[in-house]
């Protein structure tokens, strides 16, 4: 197994509820290393670009708003497989579809507000961590 990099987004539902801790440990807990964290409110074009991927999915404009409604957490994970150990680690999109122990089973309240992002592969991790943050700020 290589040592990999992803990008993980703590969501609004998330720090309105004070549970930036509760998900680092978890991550923490879960063999991943957080080496650049930073909270920011993110910008309506911000938003719009990051999820450019999903501009024609119906539920594109209430992300966005949902994503712009409050501060989000933007960190990059290191570890072993983090690409996948974080998608573990969060569990499915849908948290009624999420395994027991998962951020997204104990803390997401909808398919929506589901508490956390993980890049999904290595070319998206990549192109997600650029997007954020400068390499003088990852910090191993
Ligand atoms: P995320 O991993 O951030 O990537 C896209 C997000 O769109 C997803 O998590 C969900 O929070 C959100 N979303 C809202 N509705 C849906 C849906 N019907 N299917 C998939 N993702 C959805």
């Amino acid at each position: 197994m290589a040592v990999e990099r992803t990008l993980s987004i703590i969501k609004p539902d998330a720090t309105r509820r004070n549970l930036t801790g509760k998900i680092n440990a978890k991550f923490e807990d879960g063999g991943l290393r957080i080496v650049a964290q930073k909270r920011v409110q993110l910008s309506k074009a911000q938003a719009e670009q990051f999820y450019g991927v999903h501009r024609e999915r119906p539920f594109f404009n209430d992300l966005v708003s949902f994503m712009i409604s409050g501060p989000v957490v933007l960190q990059v994970l290191e570890g072993e497989n983090a690409i996948a150990r974080n998608r573990e680690i969060m569990g499915a999109t849908n948290p009624a579809n999420a395994a027991e122990g998962t951020i997204r089973k104990e803390f997401a309240e909808s398919i929506e507000a589901n508490s956390v992002h993980g890049s999904d592969a290595a070319d998206t991790a990549a192109q997600e961590i650029a997007f954020f943050f400068a390499g003088i700020e990852l910090v191993g």
